[in-house]
C-alpha cells in the first residue's frame, strides 16, 4: 500500500505534468508554425526543464505524447514559397591557379585598377545555403536558396538549431577593421541595427554527426545518407520540425543579402560583426593582401581538409573592400567580386562490369559505365558517366577494364581513364549501338557532332518519358510532387502521354495508383493547377526546345512578350533576338514549325493554361527608358562597369546606334559615331557628364 502523502503527491504531480504538456505544446505551435512565439526562451526553457525533471522522478507517468517525447509542432503540410529580397547568387568556379590569376584580371579591367587587390578566403562549407531574416533584431523568417530568387520558407525547421540566434544580440557597432580616412562616419555606437537584415550562410552537419545519423539509420533500417551535404538537406526540408531537431545542424553565417546598414568595410569587418551579433562564423577564413597569398591559402585548407569537422569543397575567395564588391555588382548568376575554388577531383579506381546506353530528352545517346562499387571521396559510386561515344574510342576502354573514376565536386562521377597496365587479355570490346535501346529506331549522328541520336522525337517512349520528367521538374514548371518516380508511374500507367496530359490529371485517377492515397492525390492536383499561371519563359524553358534554357527562355520571352507572337512570327524574326545566337534560332524555327508542337501548344491553352507575360522592366528607376551607346575609352570605369551600372539604375545599353539611342557617351578618341549621333541629334555625353549621370 502506498502512504496517503505519496499518494497526493502523486496526484499532484500527474496534474502539474498534464499543465506543462498541454502548455509546452501551445507555446510550440506558437513558435513552430505560427513564428509568433508569447514567451521568453529561457521561460520556456524552466517549463521543459520542469517537464523533464518530473518525467525523470516519476518514469510511469510519461506519457507517448509528451513534448519531451516529441520536439516541436505538429508536421506543416508543405513550404510556402518566399521571395528573397536580393538574389542568392552561386558562385564561377576556379579549378586552378590559372583561372584564380584570370579571375583577378577580369577584376582589373572591370575596375580599370592597377594597384593590388587584397582578398578574404574562406573554406566553401558543403552544406545548405539559408537566408535568415531579422526585422528589428529577432528572427523572423529562414528560407532555403531555391532557385536564387524564390525559396522556401524552412523557418519552422531554422528554429531547430540552436547556432541561429532567435534575438541579435550585441547592440554596438564593432569598430570598423579598415576604414577609409575620408570615409563615411560611423553613427554613435547604441541600437545601431538595420530594421531588417537577411544574414546568409550555410548549414551543414559535421562529418561525425553524419556517421552517427547514418549509425542510427542503419539500426531502424532506414535509408543511409550518400554525404553530409545530402543528410543537412533532407534534415532540412523535413515537413516535421520534431525530425530536424533530432539532427545536429550547424549553422556558419558568410554574409548579409545587402551590407549597407552595418557600417562595416571590408569581409573581414563584416564577419566580425557577424559575430558580435550572435552568430558562428566559418573558421580558417584569411585576409589575403593578393593573389600569392590567396593561392598559399587555398594549398593550406586543401592540406586541412581532411582534418577539418566538416566536409569541405574548396575556398572561396572574395574581394576585400566592400565599396568595390558594390562597384563589381553581379551577373545574371554569380557575382563578379567572389569566386570558388574547388579542390581537384577526388578520384578511386574499380572496374568497368558493362555500358549502357541511355536515351535523352533530346534523343541523345549516353554511354553510362556500371562499376564495382566504389567510395570516391565519401560516397559509394556504382555507375559513372562516358559522355558519349567518341569519349569510349578515345580512352579506348574495354569492359573488363580497371578505371580511374572521378567526382568532382557535385558533377556525376566520370570514368576517367582505363588502368592499361593492369589489362590481363580477358578484356573485350565495347559493342556501340547502331538502333535505339528504347525504341529501335536507327541512330542518326550528324556531320562533326560526337553524339548520336534517336531520331524518334514523336514516339521513342525514353524521349517522351524525359520530355515529360524534364516539362515537370524544376528547370520546367516545377510541379511539386511530379518528379522523376513520379513521372515514370504516370507514364507506365498510361495516364499521361504527352504534356497536355498532365492537366488532364484528375485526382481520383492519381489516388487509385500503387502508393497514393486521396491526400497525396489532391496535394498534386493543387501543385498542378498552381502551375496553371505560368510565365511565358519559364513554359518556354520547359518545352524543352533544344539550346533554349532558362537564359535563352528569357531573351525570348521579353522579345516577343506574349506567345502568339511567337506563333506569328516569321523565320527572320527568330533570327533579331538580342542576345540569341544562330543556333537557338534554327531549333526555335524547327520547334514552332511543327503543327505537332503547335498543337501541343493549343492544347495547353484550351487546358487553362494562362501563359503570363515577362514582367516589365522596372518603371521609375534613374534611367528608366533609356537607351545608351559607349563610344572611345573611358578613363575613370571600364567599359564593362559603366554597361552594368546603367542597367542596374534601369537603363538599356545599345550595340549599334540608331534613332532608338538616347545617349552616345564618349570616351577619348570616339569613332564614326560621334558624327553620326550629331546627325541624329542624339544627346552626347562627356565621361564627366556621364559620371553625374549615374552618381
Ligand atoms: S559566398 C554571392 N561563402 O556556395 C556569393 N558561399 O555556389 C554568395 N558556400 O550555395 C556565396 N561556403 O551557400 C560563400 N564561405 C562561403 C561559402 C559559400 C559555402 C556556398 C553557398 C552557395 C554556394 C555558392
Amino acid at each position: 500500500m502506498m502512504p496517503l502523502l505519496e499518494m497526493a503527491e502523486r496526484e499532484r504531480v500527474k496534474k502539474r505534468l498534464n499543465e506543462l504538456r498541454e502548455l509546452i505544446s501551445y507555446h510550440n505551435h506558437r513558435y513552430y508554425l505560427l513564428d509568433d512565439p508569447e514567451i521568453a526562451d529561457a521561460e520556456y526553457d524552466g517549463l521543459f526543464r520542469e517537464l523533464e525533471d518530473l518525467e525523470g522522478r516519476y518514469p510511469e507517468l510519461v506519457t507517448p505524447d509528451s513534448p519531451s517525447r516529441r520536439v516541436g509542432a505538429a508536421p506543416l503540410a508543405r513550404f510556402a514559397p518566399v521571395r528573397h529580397t536580393l538574389p542568392m547568387l552561386s558562385l564561377e568556379n576556379a579549378f586552378n591557379d590559372g583561372e584564380l590569376a584570370d579571375f583577378e584580371t577580369r577584376l582589373r579591367r572591370f575596375l580599370n585598377l592597377e594597384g593590388g587587390i587584397a582578398y578574404y578566403a574562406e573554406p566553401k562549407l558543403d552544406g545548405l545555403a539559408v537566408e535568415l531574416v531579422y526585422e528589428n533584431g529577432l528572427f523572423t523568417l529562414g528560407s532555403t536558396r531555391g532557385d536564387g530568387l524564390v525559396g522556401e520558407n524552412i523557418s519552422a525547421n531554422l528554429r531547430t538549431i540552436a547556432d541561429i540566434p532567435r534575438r541579435l544580440s550585441g547592440n554596438a557597432i564593432a569598430a570598423p577593421t579598415a576604414r577609409k580616412e575620408e570615409g563615411p562616419q560611423v553613427a554613435a555606437p547604441g541600437l545601431n541595427l538595420p530594421t531588417r537584415l537577411d544574414v546568409r550562410g550555410e548549414v551543414c552537419l559535421t562529418v561525425a554527426g553524419f556517421q552517427e545519423l547514418n549509425r542510427r539509420r542503419a539500426e531502424a533500417g532506414e535509408a543511409l545518407f550518400a554525404n553530409p551535404r545530402n543528410a543537412a538537406a533532407g534534415s532540412l526540408r523535413q515537413l516535421d520540425p520534431a525530425i530536424t531537431a533530432t539532427r545536429p545542424l550547424e549553422f556558419f553565417a558568410y554574409g548579409v543579402a545587402d551590407p549597407g546598414g552595418l557600417e562595416v568595410a571590408d569581409q573581414q569587418a563584416l564577419l566580425q560583426r557577424l559575430s558580435t551579433l550572435g552568430f558562428k562564423i566559418i573558421p580558417h577564413g584569411r585576409l589575403c593582401p593578393d593573389l600569392a597569398m590567396v593561392i598559399a591559402h587555398f594549398q593550406h585548407l586543401n592540406a586541412l581538409r581532411h582534418t577539418l569537422p566538416y566536409e569541405i569543397d574548396g575556398m572561396v575567395a572574395k574581394v576585400h573592400d566592400l565599396a568595390l564588391q558594390q562597384r563589381l555588382g553581379a551577373k545574371s548568376r554569380t557575382p563578379r567580386w567572389a569566386i570558388a575554388a574547388k579542390f581537384p577531383a577526388v578520384q578511386a579506381s574499380s572496374r568497368l562490369l558493362a555500358v549502357s546506353f541511355q536515351v535523352g530528352r533530346t534523343g541523345a545517346i549516353t554511354p553510362v559505365a556500371h562499376l564495382d562499387p566504389v567510395n570516391v571521396g565519401g560516397v559509394m559510386v556504382s555507375r559513372a558517366t562516358l559522355h558519349n561515344e567518341d569519349e569510349i574510342r578515345r580512352k579506348d576502354l574495354r569492359i573488363g577494364d580497371t578505371v580511374l573514376v572521378q567526382r568532382a565536386g557535385e558533377v556525376i562521377p566520370e570514368v576517367v581513364k582505363p588502368v592499361v597496365e593492369k589489362r590481363d587479355g580477358s578484356q573485350r570490346e565495347i559493342a556501340l549501338p547502331d538502333h535505339c535501346p528504347e525504341c529501335g529506331a536507327r541512330l542518326v549522328r550528324p556531320e562533326g557532332e560526337a553524339i548520336s541520336r534517336c531520331p524518334n522525337r514523336e514516339s521513342c517512349p525514353a524521349q517522351r518519358l524525359r520530355a515529360l520528367i524534364h516539362f515537370t521538374g524544376k528547370a520546367g514548371l516545377d510541379i511539386e510532387g511530379l518528379g522523376k518516380k513520379v513521372m515514370e508511374q504516370l507514364t507506365a500507367a498510361e495516364l499521361v502521354r504527352d504534356i497536355p496530359d498532365i492537366f488532364r490529371l484528375r485526382a481520383e485517377q492519381l489516388a487509385g495508383l500503387p502508393g497514393w492515397g486521396e491526400r497525396s492525390a489532391a496535394n498534386a492536383m493543387a501543385a498542378i493547377n498552381n502551375r496553371k499561371r505560368v510565365e511565358l519563359s519559364r513554359l518556354l524553358a520547359a518545352l524543352g526546345i533544344r539550346h533554349v534554357g532558362e537564359n535563352g527562355a528569357q531573351l525570348i520571352a521579353a522579345h516577343f512578350q506574349t506567345l502568339e507572337a511567337i506563333l506569328r512570327a516569321e523565320e527572320d524574326d527568330f533570327h533579331h533576338i538580342g542576345g540569341v545566337g544562330e543556333k537557338t534560332a534554327s531549333a526555335l524555327i524547327d520547334y514552332f514549325a511543327d503543327p505537332a508542337n503547335r498543337e501541343i501548344l493549343g492544347q495547353l491553352q484550351r487546358l487553362g493554361l494562362q501563359i503570363l507575360p515577362p514582367a516589365p522592366p522596372e518603371q521609375n528607376q534613374p534611367l528608366s527608358g533609356q537607351i545608351m551607346l559607349f563610344t572611345g575609352s573611358l578613363s575613370g570605369v571600364s567599359r564593362n562597369e559603366a554597361k552594368a551600372r546603367v542597367k542596374e539604375l534601369g537603363g538599356q545599353v545599345a550595340t549599334t546606334l540608331n534613332r532608338k539611342v538616347t545617349h552616345l557617351v564618349c570616351g577619348q578618341s570616339p569613332g564614326s559615331k560621334l558624327n553620326k549621333a550629331r546627325e541624329l541629334g542624339i544627346a552626347i555625353l562627356d565621361e564627366e557628364q556621364f559620371r553625374q549621370l549615374i552618381a
